[in-house]
């Protein structure tokens, strides 16, 4: 039995400047590392991604806690290894050790029983399933928690959908480019930078800026031959208050909203549509997903929060017809992939997805594959994000090479 043989942690920087952790889990010569992300626009109900007195506070628990605990365990018992740190921390969930370290110390022990086991991740975790490749999402102009002085809606997207996973990366990375140059066109007398994720800040109203983007994917999908569609994440709690939805030059209604939307999937040709409505309003996703359901991804993201009890929910309710999935949203790599499960059973989609402030890791580009998710959220451009796309080339190239 391959058993671990020492675990270790230590402070990195995570994309925005911040502070973050990545654990080492040892076996032999072999180590499997990852890191842990954090949202800027977190759900209501995700665990806190640090315990109480943040990041020292965690690696302290992690070195006197949980590293001792860890040695000599079966890395192949990854439900076992999830579940002893959920009983180290004693709370419902994550409070005393913080997501985020479980995070990480769930993933590097994943990665540390494939390497042992010889096998890249993603296949070691489709175990006998069928790897499958996953639609990227590329974040094309970014605004809410991501951006200052930018748009109301936090994510305006590029869902490519060509023949291979390396055309879509790149023809994602076409429409961001030339976004920018409709954008100077546009704006030629207005610095343009970008967010968090790599998008396009720019000073427009929210349908303008879809407009924009749909053109630009019209041109793109003329150019390339294969459908190059918009999506949207609103992440609508953030603009939500006193039961309005406050957008930077309107006020609308929680009805008026869900007529907007559907104006937008509908008139755009929405790829997919995440978090339309607070995270509260499952009703407004039911009444969605009733109206354009068929033609168009409604996910949830701070709704769901990767948990199956809210997921669970949601399914009942016919509450959207897709979930994102983030593990340190949940903090184990068994409750992520019970999510996913769930959500695969009931007829959901599911899209992988980074967080806004990332690190090089590229681990969810394994899950996503593994896990056959339909899409995976994770940029179009920026260091932290192309780790991850350019991982999922190399993958495409493998399974390719094998079949
Ligand atoms: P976050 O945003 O990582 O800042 O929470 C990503 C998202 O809302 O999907
Ligand atoms: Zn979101």
């Amino acid at each position: 039995m391959p058993s671990i043989e020492g675990a270790v942690i230590r402070k990195i920087l995570d994309s925005r400047g911040n502070l973050t952790v990545e654990v080492e889990i040892r076996f032999g010569k072999v180590i499997g590392r990852a890191a842990a992300p954090s949202g800027a626009s977190t759900g209501a109900h995700e665990p806190p991604a640090w315990p109480k007195g943040g990041v020292d506070k965690a690696i302290q628990i992690f070195r006197s806690s949980i590293a001792g605990r860890l040695k000599g365990r079966d890395v192949a018992d990854q439900a076992g290894l999830d579940r002893l740190l959920r009983e180290i921390d004693g709370t419902s969930d994550f409070e005393k050790i913080g997501a985020n370290v479980a995070t990480a110390t769930s993933l590097a022990s994943a990665k540390v029983a494939a390497a042992s086991a010889g096998k890249p991740l993603y296949r070691y975790l489709a175990g006998s399933g069928r790897p499958g490749l996953p639609l990227p999402l590329g974040n094309v102009i970014g605004g809410g928690r991501h951006a200052v002085g930018g748009t109301t809606i936090q994510e305006f997207m590029v869902v490519s959908q060509g023949p291979t996973l390396q055309g879509n990366v790149f023809a994602n990375a076409r429409v961001h480019q030339r976004v920018r140059d409709a954008l100077t066109k546009k704006l030629p007398d207005v610095p343009l930078g970008r967010g968090d994720e790599g998008a396009w800040i720019a000073r427009l109203g929210d349908e303008e800026a879809l407009g924009l983007l749909a053109d630009v994917c019209q041109g793109v999908e003329k150019d390339l031959g294969f459908a190059v569609r918009p999506a949207l994440d609103l992440a609508a709690s953030e603009f939500f208050r006193d039961g309005k939805y406050h957008y930077r030059d309107t006020t609308l209604t929680q009805r008026a909203q869900v007529d907007f939307v559907e104006h937008l999937v509908r008139d755009y040709g929405l790829f997919s549509v995440e978090d339309p409505f607070d995270q509260e309003d499952f009703g407004a996703f039911s009444e969605l997903t009733k109206r354009v359901g068929a033609r168009c991804k409604i996910i949830g993201d701070d709704i769901f929060v990767t948990n199956v009890e809210r997921l669970r929910r949601g399914i009942e309710l016919h509450a959207g017809n897709a979930i994102l999935i983030k593990p340190n949203q949940i903090g184990t790599l068994s409750d992520t992939r019970a999510a996913v499960d769930l959500a695969h059973r009931s007829g959901f989609a599911t899209v992988m997805s980074h967080r806004s402030g990332e690190t090089t890791d590229d681990t969810i580009a394994h899950l996503a594959v593994a896990f056959g998710c339909l899409g995976i959220k994770t940029g179009a451009v920026g260091g932290e994000r192309i780790a991850k796309l350019n991982e999922l080339i190399r993958i495409e190239e493998e399974l390719q090479a094998g079949a």
